[in-house]
């Protein structure tokens, strides 16, 4: 076996190759010890280099700190932690002597390490500010109902930790002045927080992390229990020091309960203390920056008590009048103050050195606009029962079980990987999850249930999260649908009020389904306001009717389909139908005023009108859209879909006009076959990337970069994301040639690898949805590399918050599923969008299996998939088409196929 031995002597570090026994190669680096800043681009630089073939690598020597093995603190106080920077870049586990000494060999214990790399979240050290709030997101535990950031309890709002309470589909309207003019946005509440506890020492004030000096701080996300632990060792200006343990769930399995269980130990002394625990119903919404100047009250304060070790909270959304409470037991009695708006309970004890004392706190969260009703007055006087953190850990972790047992992705042969994919898996069933979904009419927010950015508004990201709850939890995506069923009355009026037919959902959707875009848009870069023409988004109905699509096609859900799903696609097509205008000099249909997926164009150069004329990622999806239509005719009977249409007030004529409109959408297309993005895309200006890049770094967001600069996106070919080219993820290509095909176009045979070049090099990628899609399109034309590249960069995007400061404000669930997706469709190979389950496995080079299951109709499909061959068991006799050969699969049998 070969790996890395770095060990820190007195003066030096040593970085050694250690091959079946033998050094076969040394490195050294001085060591300085105030600080480690200087030498660790060196070391990790050689450790990288140093790294091929390596099982893993072993740390020794004394690191200094006093909690764990793996970190290394300086004189300046900062923590390293090493094994975890050193196993990230080599992809390997690395682990301190000390713990691998546990195992009975090294290949034992670099194997039982990289298994726990790929369930856990470690984090060591505490930086206040942006990179906090980033961890914090990251940390959230939560059940689809409730979602907790990952702060300890002792952490309070500031511009440094932001401790959150979110419940799912808690929304409210409130009016701030801007640039003089009053404005309305609705936003994802933060609720009242019973999360906080504090420490008192005799009669001193409480301590916080404000009032500390963090000497220590770590904090682990276990994600195949949703366990959040937290361990701090602070000094208090007396030089009087404490640990403070936290471990915090939310049960999984009940979604109205958390638990939190808190341990104090005083270290070099011995004093009565107290521990203060609330309920703070002062909280506000503070999690975004530049949201901060707008108002952030958002609930009031209805009433609040205490009762022995008991407390409540009942606060009530200010316009939109969601009320909820809040029950609390503690583990030992309390003195219980009433302060404003908050609720203050404390317990005191005599603390000797070195000994721990531990608390529990049980928490009830119930919302009114829950499915089912409930009955806020009868449930404040409901006595409380006693149950403790562990058998609600028990109850949660089972839960979590369950759900990994169906959407767990196993990774062979890149640790980091799979890491990334379970991360991506975890923050999913936190977001939404069949425990809590029936319960619930909310869908998937873009920041899921984890920070305020985008204001806890639903997108179009839906078409990329669906999926993963098709593959694994079609229960759930039926709810997440129904959501959108239960909003479409106004998606018809929106229709209605700009003069078109059917149901135009809106582009950020919240709390009753009207349109939640502003109309104005700060750029941060200028501090100016400009008019935000996004709504115009709206091939969002598109998303809407193709997951409506996709669920039909992979739970052939009859009932779901014939009292929603076609009223929904119906609806939807009729809204398209009366958005295409005939032009008598093309002869041809044009779909005006419109935007595709790239924000970064809204307008035509110099127009002082929103939308553009005849988008190709929304044409082509309207052909798709008219075409399904058509096709609802034989798969559901006359009486059935006649009945619908009726309700949708549907006639032949208007069945022969999509059939008109099918053929005869514009599209424009240039010598080249390239596809214009909308028409007149190509007259606009191109940009000199490389200046760009010189100038500002990231050029990420060059629509702000631009508009900076006293110029417009919208007069240049630069894009936010793919637009034309996000075709190619939803529909496969044959689909889209049948559709150039049935328009009267005609294109070059490579005309996809020239879209592909032609848009990747006018793409900046300033939303994180952008590059996994350009990774499954890289892999569709052969260009393995790339799409590896795309891949890992979508991975990483959250955990390393490769936008710098995004994640501070909640997940991205659009890329973290669609990274999911990706995974399945396009390098495992499953093609769901067929009426015959088919793979075509795409291994990338390093992953020498791919295990998971899936739920086609009813039946459970588990794969194991290796260079060579494709094992599967199907519960139910079915059959699987593998590169286009169909097999047999006997219920409950393994089949082995080489492909
Ligand atoms: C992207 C949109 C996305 C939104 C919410 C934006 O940055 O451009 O496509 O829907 O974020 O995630």
């Amino acid at each position: 076996m070969k790996y890395l031995a770095v060990t820190f002597h007195p003066e030096k570090i040593a970085i050694q190759t250690i091959e079946h026994g033998e050094i076969t190669s040394e490195a050294k680096f001085p060591l300085d010890k105030t600080s480690l800043t200087t030498e660790l681009s060196q070391i990790t630089e050689t450790v990288r280099l140093s790294a091929a073939g390596i099982a893993g690598g072993i740390l020794s020597g004394e690191f200094n700190a006093q909690t764990h093995e793996n970190t290394y603190i300086d004189a300046n106080g900062k923590a390293y932690d090493l094994a975890k920077l050193f196993s990230e870049i080599t992809n390997k586990p690395f682990l301190h002597e000390k713990e691998a000494a546990q195992y009975g060999s090294l290949s034992e214990a670099f194997a039982a390490k990289a298994e726990a790399i790929t369930w856990n979240l470690d984090y060591v050290g505490y930086e206040p500010g942006k990179e906090e709030y980033s961890i914090e997101s990251l940390l959230t535990i939560g059940n689809g109902f409730l979602g907790l950031r990952g702060t300890s309890p002792e952490m309070e709002q500031t511009s440094g930790t932001y401790p959150a309470t979110y419940i799912a589909g808690l929304y409210n309207q409130a009016e701030s002045v801007v640039a003089d003019t009053k404005v309305v946005n609705e936003d994802f509440v933060n609720n009242a927080s019973a999360g906080f506890l504090g420490v008192k020492i005799a009669s001193g004030e409480v301590l916080t992390f404000e009032n500390v000096t963090v000497m220590d701080f770590t904090r682990k996300l276990d994600l195949q229990t949703g366990l959040f632990q937290s361990r701090a060792i602070v000094e208090d200006a007396e030089g009087r020091q404490l640990e403070w343990k936290a471990e915090k769930v939310a049960n999984m399995a009940k979604m109205n309960e958390y638990a939190i269980r808190y341990t104090v130990r005083p270290l070099n002394f011995s004093a009565p203390l107290t521990v203060i625990t609330t309920l703070d119903g002062t909280v506000e919404n503070s999690n975004v920056e530049r949201y901060r100047s707008l108002n952030s009250h958002h609930y009031d304060v209805v009433d609040l008590g205490a009762e022995g070790n008991t407390a409540f909270i009942h606060t009530k959304t200010a316009q939109s009048q969601i009320e909820v409470l809040q029950k609390t037991i503690f583990s030992t009695e309390t003195t219980n103050a009433i302060q404003a708006g908050k609720v203050v309970q404390a317990t005191n004890f005599e603390a000797a050195l070195g000994e721990s004392y531990t608390f529990e706190k049980r928490v009830e969260v119930y919302a009114d606009h829950q499915q089912n009703p409930i009955d806020i007055k009868a449930l404040k006087t409901e006595t409380m029962s006693v149950r403790s953190f562990a058998d609600i850990f028990a109850e949660s972790s089972q839960a979590w079980q369950t759900l990994w047992e169906k959407a767990d992705i196993k990774v062979e042969g890149d640790m980091m990987s799979q890491k990334l994919l379970r991360l991506h898996t975890y923050h999913l069933l936190v977001s939404s999850t069949p425990f809590s979904s029936a319960n619930l009419d909310v869908s998937i927010t873009a920041r899921g249930l984890h920070g305020e950015a985008y204001r806890g508004h639903i997108f179009w990201d839906e078409i990329f999260i669906l999926p993963f709850y098709i593959y694994h939890f079609p229960e759930t995506a039926k709810q997440l649908l129904l959501y959108r069923y239960n909003r479409l009355a106004a998606a018809k009026e929106s229709a209605a009020r700009e003069n078109y037919d059917g149901a135009m959902f809106p582009w950020q959707s919240g709390h009753d389904g009207t349109e939640q875009t502003q109309l104005l848009h700060l750029n941060p870069m200028n501090g100016e306001w400009g008019d935000d023409y996004s709504r115009l988004q709206r091939h969002v109905s598109l998303a809407i009717a193709y997951n409506v699509w996709l669920y039909d096609v992979n739970t052939d859900d009859q009932a779901f389909m014939e009292n929603y799903g076609i009223e929904m696609l119906l609806e939807i097509a009729e809204f398209w139908k009366s958005t295409a205008v005939f032009n008598e000099s093309t002869q041809r249909y044009d779909i005006p005023k419109v935007m595709g997926p790239d924000e970064f164009h809204e307008a035509y150069p110099d127009s002082k009108e929103g939308g553009l004329t005849n988008n190709a990622y929304t044409n082509m999806m309207v052909v798709w859209l008219f075409e399904e239509v058509a096709d609802l005719r034989e798969r559901f009977d006359s009486e059935t879909l006649a009945k619908i249409r009726a309700k949708v007030g549907l006639t032949e004529a208007d069945l022969e006009d999509y059939e008109k409109i099918k053929h005869q959408l514009q599209l424009e297309i240039n010598d080249e076959g390239i596809i214009a993005q909308y028409e007149g895309y190509f007259d606009l200006k191109e940009i000199d990337w490389d200046a760009y890049k010189e100038k500002y770094g990231n050029i990420y967001r060059m629509d702000r970069i631009l508009k900076a600069e006293g110029k417009s996106a919208d007069d240049y070919k630069v894009s936010k994301q793919a637009d034309t080219l996000m075709t190619f993820y939803n529909l496969d290509k044959q689909h889209i040639d049948e559709i150039i095909r049935d328009l009267d176009y005609q294109l070059p045979d490579d005309y996809l690898e020239k879209n592909l070049e032609y848009y990747l090099q006018r793409t900046s990628h300033g939303s994180t949805l952008s590059r996994i899609v350009h990774a499954e399109l890289a892999e569709m034309v052969g260009q393995h590399a790339l799409s590896w590249k795309f891949y890992q960069e979508a991975l990483y995007s959250d955990y390393n918050d490769i936008q710098g400061g995004t994640t501070a404000e909640g997940i991205h669930t659009g890329v973290m599923a669609a990274t999911l997706h990706v995974t399945l469709a396009t390098y495992a190979g499953v093609d769901i969008r067929k009426q015959q389950l088919s793979i075509q496995p795409r291994l990338p080079e390093d992953w020498t299996k791919i295990a998971f299951q899936l739920v086609r109709r009813g039946v459970n499909y588990q794969f194991e998939i290796t260079a060579e061959t494709i094992a599967v068991t199907a519960s139910t006799a079915s059959d699987i088409s593998v590169r286009g050969k169909t097999y047999q699969l006997p219920a409950g049998e393994q089949i082995t196929i080489a492909y």
